[in-house]
């Protein structure tokens, strides 16, 4: 009885945790990641270092292993991906990790919040959420100096860093009542209010790239991993063969 009851707890958590967490995010859209396409990739790691390392580090990964990596000589690593200087004041080397050069203190200062590390954020997070996050920021004149908020994550303290690409947008509402019988005002769309260098769908492309190498830095053994998994697989049903067979032959004279 004890068994059946600790079974069906375990059953519902999923359930309890989702409801806690629950509430209405927009946008709510999903993606493929193709882990074969490098070239989309290469360019995320572009928009990762022009827009992203300012502010976020992915302090567990290096430039030139990122390289590697996606394919693109270290020479290319180093005149396309690298901004920043070390302390001597020297570009950063390519086999320097990818940090950011904003201290602690000041973004403390000007944000509030130290902008956490994105090397395992793919991981933490998952890749729809990114995909939504990056797509989420609406303008918002209630949230002073950001002027922006985001529909997936409510009150963010990061600014809309990509809205020379995208453009702003403001949110649409409709009102839905919830299980409790609760009236929400919940985002339903967006509409375009400022126009960016991109049009809507070369954005997605810009975010879907972008979260493709940020799927990538979470796991860069991913595509190893998966291919010693499927020889492991084939080794153990050769064996299990081989096995049965031994198994017969030492049986044999028993029966
Ligand atoms: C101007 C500084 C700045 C830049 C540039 C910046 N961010 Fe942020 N970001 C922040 C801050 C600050 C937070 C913390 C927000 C909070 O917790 O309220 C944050 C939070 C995040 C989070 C949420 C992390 C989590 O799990 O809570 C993600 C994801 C993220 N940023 C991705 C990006 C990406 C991708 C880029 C580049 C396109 C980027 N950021 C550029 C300041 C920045």
């Amino acid at each position: 009885m004890r068994a059946i009851l600790i079974i069906v707890a375990g059953l519902m958590l999923p359930a309890v945790t989702w409801g806690a967490g629950g509430g209405h995010t927009y946008p709510d859209d999903r993606i493929e990641i193709d882990w074969d396409d490098k070239a989309a990739m290469q360019r995320g790691a572009r928009t990762f270092v022009n827009y992203c390392l300012s502010c976020h580090s992915a302090a567990y990964s290096r430039f030139n292993r990122v390289g590697q990596d996606l394919g693109i000589p270290d020479e290319v690593v180093r005149d396309n991906l690298i901004f920043t200087t070390d302390m001597n004041g020297d570009k950063t080397k390519v086999g320097a990790l990818m940090k950011t050069t904003m201290t602690p203190e000041y973004a403390e200062q000007a944000f509030g919040i130290t902008p956490p590390d994105l090397s395992l954020v793919a991981r933490s997070r998952g890749v729809n959420w990114l995909y939504n996050y990056m797509r989420g920021f609406y303008v918002d004149e209630s949230r002073e100096g950001l002027g922006v908020n985001n529909g997936v994550f409510a009150n963010v303290g990061m600014p809309h860093v990509l809205a020379e690409l995208q453009g702003l947008q403001a949110p649409q509402y409709k009102t839905v009542t919830d299980s409790h019988g609760n009236e929400q005002e919940v985002i339903v769309g967006f509409e375009l209010v400022k126009a960016g260098s991109l049009t809507q769908s070369e954005y997605d492309k810009t975010i879907h790239d972008l979260v493709a190498f940020l799927d990538y830095l979470a796991e860069p053994y991913k595509q190893t991993r998966k291919n010693v998994g499927t020889g492991v697989i084939i080794f153990l049903f050769v064996f299990l063969i081989l096995a049965y067979a031994l198994k017969r032959e030492y049986w044999k004279d028993v029966h």
